[in-house]
């Protein structure tokens, strides 16, 4: 399915078929070269909604100039065979033309403050894009629940704020990152690493271990595991930390070296020319981690 009419069309049709109980629609948004994350996430929209959409839409609005939006990679041929491997038979993958008629939209969501730190000081107008794109994509399939990974932790918390400050009438669900066996983030930029760097990046996955470790031990500052995260980072080779911040989960706001509570470690770095970034949850206050 590539145009808009169609996708609302063969899901309206859908709908109706749901005898008595109209049937859940779960949309999980994409931009293809899909992987085990992936897939991870239609698997939860299925275990939750008895319709899956997954759109592949590599969306030029959330690339800033001398990003890699031309080497993106793109794979619809095996990203439709894996879906219907996977048993979706509903994929819109609609061309820019079909979703920017006009070439560059005049009106745009904006991701305010919050879009400006972290991946947005990195690339600037991102999330106002990626926002954009998003609430497209809901008004063009009207799901009931949308799910996004929490690997992607800013645009996580920016998607759940912007349902809640435009009142959009669905749920946002968190599907848990998933990992190589190293620790790597499950990410369609891993396909630019060489095997250096695919084994320098594991240093991501491993800072966070070390801050959670001190976490774990109960009583621990951000200060205490964010030294802790940095000394991991700082001794892999290959890698260039941009940035390493503890964050409150319900600002997104960097806390104090003092702060004991709830919160979430990010952490970006360059390996090579690949962007990378990675989180975790962290209590401070009970010593409790997780994954999600
Ligand atoms: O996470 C992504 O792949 C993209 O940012 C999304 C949500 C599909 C919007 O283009």
């Amino acid at each position: 399915m590539g145009s808009i009419a169609d996708v609302r069309a063969r899901l309206a049709a859908a709908r109706q078929e749901g005898a008595a109980a109209v049937p859940r629609v779960a949309l999980v948004p994409t931009m293809g070269a899909l992987h085990d994350g992936h897939l991870a996430l239609v698997e939860r929209a299925r275990e939750i909604a008895d319709i899956v959409v997954v759109s592949i839409f590599v969306n030029p609005l959330q690339f800033g100039a001398g990003e890699d939006l031309d080497r993106y990679p793109r794979t619809l041929d095996a990203d439709l065979t894996r879906l219907a491997e996977a048993g979706v038979p509903f994929v819109f993958a609609p061309t820019a033309r079909e979703m920017y008629p006009e070439g560059s939209p005049g009106t745009r969501v904006t991701a305010g403050a919050v879009g400006s730190l972290y991946e947005g000081a990195a690339r600037p107008g991102h999330f106002d894009g990626m926002l954009t794109v998003v609430a497209k994509l809901f008004n063009i399939v009207g799901p009931d629940v949308a799910v996004f990974g929490q690997k992607d932790a800013q645009q996580v918390f920016l998607v759940q704020r912007m349902v809640a400050d435009l009142d959009l009438p669905l749920r946002i669900d968190v599907a848990p990152i998933v990992r190589e066996e190293s620790g790597l983030a499950l990410s369609s930029r891993n396909r630019y690493l060489d095997e250096a760097q695919r084994a320098a990046a594991h240093a991501l996955s491993a800072a966070l271990a070390a801050a959670a470790s001190v976490a774990r031990g109960g009583d621990a500052t951000a200060g205490q595991a964010l030294a802790a995260a940095r000394d991991a980072i700082e001794a892999a080779p290959m890698v260039k930390l941009d940035y390493l911040v503890v964050v409150h989960p319900h600002t997104f706001l960097p806390v104090g070296d003092d702060y004991r509570g709830p919160a979430r470690m990010l952490v970006a770095a360059l390996v090579g020319t690949t962007r990378l970034i990675d989180n975790t949850a962290l209590d401070l206050d009970t010593g409790r981690t997780s994954t999600r």
